[in-house]
């Protein structure tokens, strides 16, 4: 393998990149080396896996466990050649497929995430990614933009001087975060200029004034006191690329290197995903909680959002279950158990903090009801899906999520194999209360 220049000579602070005995160090090509053979502390959550080699390139923590994926391969009765994933978040269900020699489908409504699964599944040349990193960098060394197009495209609130004495992005960083992408963009390999976006993206949240928890964004403390350093953009960009070009060459020859991501709404696109063996996925969950909100750094940051009205179109692809945009709802479809939520929550209109929550909860089952349509068609008989779902709560009625899906299956052609309690959640303060709300695995199959 020709090595360039390391950066080191660059800029200092460039840590060294990627040798043959570090890449042999670092990782694997089969899933047990992938997962360092670890114990799952739940196969429901993300617990440690961000830790592991593609995992750790932007936190998600909503993502299901690795292991989860392996177990329903294993204990698939049809062997499992292809799976589809219509809800593709950080693509667990994609990378661990690859992992197992499993040929994977997945669909993602964020623009962001879409192209995080993209970039991990793609193969590349170590040593065209080494070279273009040194090429990025020296290009965002040299510019000297003062990040002008970028800036007029982001909303006030992100950059200095902001809207009432806060902004997102000190100007100074906001600059070096332009040269970079600048640099970036000016890459001709699109999935060099992918994957290199993404990384960044992994790191917006850092050079940011703001934090993300499952709460949302916030401002960080002190904030105006403790300023991110402009001058440790790049270094961070460059070491954050140098461990990707390491886990990369390092997992190069895993078992399935084929992939397909479709950037979209599942809603829509999950009926041409053609036959699969298996379905795995964790829908977002009722509660009202938008990853659009989540990710809104990444989005605008990265130039995936230009204007208000490519955020509202983004919401409104997404799964009915928060009632952050207007939209029309779906009516919910029948069954007793749901019939029961609906009319509760309908009586508890007045204490309800936002009026369309009932027609939000209908909608969400009847957008689940259609995919779980669309899954018994792509699988062929005995053919399970594999779905974790949560419950929501609001004015103390309980929106039992598994139950009614386990409930709705018939109408939509599976049979529920299974259903088993993964944890319990807290109920957000959001829907003020303290009782524990269950996150379960339903296991449908075709019958
Ligand atoms: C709970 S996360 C999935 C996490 C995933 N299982 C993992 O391990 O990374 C749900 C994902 O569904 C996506 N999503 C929401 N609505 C969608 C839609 N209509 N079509 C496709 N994806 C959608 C969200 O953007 C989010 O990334």
């Amino acid at each position: 393998m020709s090595m360039p220049p390391p950066l080191s000579a660059l800029q200092p602070g460039y840590r060294r990149v990627a040798t043959r005995k570090v890449l042999a160090r670092a990782g694997g090509d089969s899933f047990e080396a992938w997962t360092g053979g670890r114990e799952a502390a739940s196969m429901s959550t993300n617990a440690g896996a961000d830790a592991l080699p593609f995992q750790r390139w932007h936190r998600f923590k909503e993502a299901f466990s690795p292991e989860l994926i392996e177990q329903a391969v294993q204990e698939s009765p049809v062997p499992v050649r292809r799976l589809a994933d219509p809800f593709g978040g950080s693509g667990t269900s994609a990378l661990t497929c690859q992992f197992l020699g499993v040929k994977p489908v997945t669909i993602e409504v964020n623009p962001f995430l879409a192209d995080l699964i993209t970039a991990k599944l793609a193969t590349y040349h170590v040593p065209e990614l080494l070279s273009a990193l040194t090429r990025v960098a020296r290009h965002a060394t040299a510019s000297r933009s003062r990040g002008a197009a970028m800036i007029r495209s982001l909303p006030a609130t992100f950059v200095e001087p902001g809207v009432k004495d806060r902004w997102l992005f000190d100007l100074p960083v906001l600059i070096q975060i332009a040269r970079l992408r600048e640099a970036i963009e000016a890459e001709s390999n699109p999935a060099v200029v992918r994957l290199f976006r993404v990384l960044l993206g992994g790191l917006m949240v850092g050079f940011s004034n703001a934090s993300v928890s499952g709460k949302g964004r916030r401002y960080r403390v002190n904030w105006q006191e403790r300023r991110v350093d402009p001058t440790c953009v790049l270094p961070t960009f460059a070491d954050a690329v140098a461990a990707a070009i390491v886990e990369i060459g390092a997992c190069s020859t895993r078992p399935m290197r084929e992939g397909t991501v479709l950037h979209g709404d599942s809603r829509q696109l999950l009926a041409d995903v053609g036959p699969v063996d298996q379905i795995t996925c964790s829908p977002p969950y009722p509660n009202s909680f938008d990853y659009t909100d989540v990710y809104n750094l990444e989005l605008w940051m990265l130039g995936y959002l230009t204007s208000f009205d490519d955020n509202r179109e983004l919401r409104q692809s997404t799964l009915t279950s928060h009632v952050q945009i207007s939209r029309d709802f779906t009516p919910a479809p029948r069954c007793r158990r749901l019939d029961k939520t609906m009319k509760a929550l309908r009586q508890a209109q007045d204490e309800l903090w936002d009026p369309r929550i009932p027609a939000m909860v209908g909608a969400y089952f009847a957008d689940l009801l259609g995919l779980m349509r669309t899954c018994s068609t792509l699988l062929p008989p005995k053919g399970q899906a594999w779905f974790v779902v949560g419950d929501s709560q609001y004015a103390g009625i309980h929106v039992q999520v598994a139950k009614v899906l386990a409930d709705l299956a018939p109408s939509a052609g599976l049979k529920v194999e299974r259903m088993k309690p993964f944890r319990s959640m807290r109920v957000s303060p959001q829907q003020s209360g303290r009782h524990q709300l269950s996150e379960d695995l339903v296991v449908f199959s075709r019958p």
